[in-house]
């Protein structure tokens, strides 16, 4: 099949080279020219910034970005610049498919009505988890939902030729919705047990060895892991496209914002530990945390909380530097080696760091990572 994907993120990319693989006649648009010339010689299809490239594609796949405005609220602005580029390119009868996060609706309400009649809809939310080396696109189950019987068969068969499993679901609302409660299952859960490691520390309990113990039980309990909050494009920002379409449908998510206000927290509990450990004050403490970025083993910094924690530690008079050789250059400064300083924090556990120059400086290291094992004993 001929197949245009627009957006060439962590998504558009992921899908473009499954679909290559598979022989599909794959081309991807980016707008971004500096991602475009960084693209060009890693992939094996051809992208551009041009949308002509989209004439004459039997499926247009869509994976742009879906953050939050200022307010937190939804900010649809990528999608519908994408469709109101595509319009004007399309053939007759091409199957249009979101693999972009949004709320239910979006496809229907959305999409639909800019590229207007004559096409097919569907949606196949994308569930890619950056440096998981388990699961991929291809063995990750792929829920798939068309406006019309005709437009899911022809996106089941699509995903049915890179995807090992292909879930249809009834509408693509369903898909939609269960995208977000997937990462708001996530979202809550994570909060459930930041807000259990301020109680645990606060009856002396370790939070660590205590959800080790509950893990025990072989059935009605999953872990999760205390970290310094949450971050990323999905998990921080997900759950609050259920609440916007909760509140308009008129239905409080309470869940969603105390989960929201929990992890939000988190970067500003943690620094308050950290005073508490300093003698009380962080004012004039050489503080350097290593791991900026979301997640361990990525460079990815978007919503980062590690960020948060090192905004909040300035803010409180600390002199901050960090470590982090995979993000290298951020908001205008750069990575630090490992040094002498009065406190060494593990924000995000990347493999393979060197925390020799802590180790044989003695210097006061806590970890607050989600990785199970970097040496340190857990500090949450
Ligand atoms: N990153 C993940 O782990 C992940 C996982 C599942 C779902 N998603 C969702 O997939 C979507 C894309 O996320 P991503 O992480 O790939 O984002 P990304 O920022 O890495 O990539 C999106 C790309 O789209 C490009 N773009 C924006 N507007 C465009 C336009 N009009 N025409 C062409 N290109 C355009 C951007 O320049 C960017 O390169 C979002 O809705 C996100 O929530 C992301």
């Amino acid at each position: 099949m001929r197949v245009a994907i627009v957006g060439q993120g962590y998504v558009g990319t992921a899908v473009g080279v499954a679909a290559h693989n598979v022989g599909h006649e794959v081309v991807g648009i980016e707008i971004d020219s500096k991602k475009l010339n960084s693209l060009k010689n890693s992939l094996r299809y051809p992208i551009s910034e041009d949308y002509t490239a989209v004439s004459g594609a039997e499926i247009v796949v869509i994976a742009v970005p879906t953050p939050l405005n200022d307010n937190r609220e939804p900010d649809l602005s990528f999608i519908k610049i994408a469709c109101e580029s595509l319009k004007p390119r399309l053939s007759d009868s091409v199957l249009i498919i979101n693999e972009s996060t949004s709320f239910p609706g979006t496809l229907r309400n959305v999409i639909a009505p800019i590229l207007g009649e004559g096409h097919l809809y569907a949606s196949a939310p994308e569930r890619v988890d950056p440096a998981n080396e388990k699961w991929g696109i291809t063995n990750t189950p792929r829920l798939v939902a068309g406006l019309s019987p005709e437009a899911t068969s022809k996106a089941v068969k699509f995903y049915k030729s890179f995807c090992k499993e292909v879930v249809e679901v009834s509408t693509p609302e369903v898909a939609e919705a269960a995208k977000l409660f997937e990462n708001t299952f996530r979202q809550v859960n994570i909060a459930l047990v930041n807000e259990f490691a301020q109680i645990a520390d606060a009856l002396n309990i370790s939070t660590f060895e205590t959800l080790e113990a509950a893990a025990t039980k072989p059935y009605g309990f999953m872990s999760f892991m205390q970290s310094v909050g949450v971050g990323g494009h999905c998990i921080p920002v997900d759950p609050s496209y259920l609440s916007f379409a909760a509140e308009k449908a008129g239905v409080e998510a309470a869940f969603i914002n105390l989960a929201n206000n929990v992890n939000a927290g988190m970067p500003r509990y943690v620094a308050s530990r950290i005073a508490g450990l300093l003698g009380g004050s962080v004012e004039g403490k050489k503080i350097q945390v290593a791991g900026i970025s979301y997640k361990a083993d990525v460079s990815d910094t978007r919503e980062s909380p590690a960020l948060a924690l090192i905004e909040t530690l300035k803010e409180m008079g600390a002199l901050v530097s960090w470590h982090d050789e995979i993000v290298g250059e951020f908001g205008g400064e750069s990575s630090k080696p490992l040094a002498e300083v009065d406190l060494g924090v593990i924000a995000t556990a990347h493999s393979g760091v060197d925390y020799g120059p802590w180790k044989n400086s003695g210097v006061m290291v806590i970890d607050v990572s989600t990785s199970a094992n970097t040496g340190w004993p857990k500090f949450l």
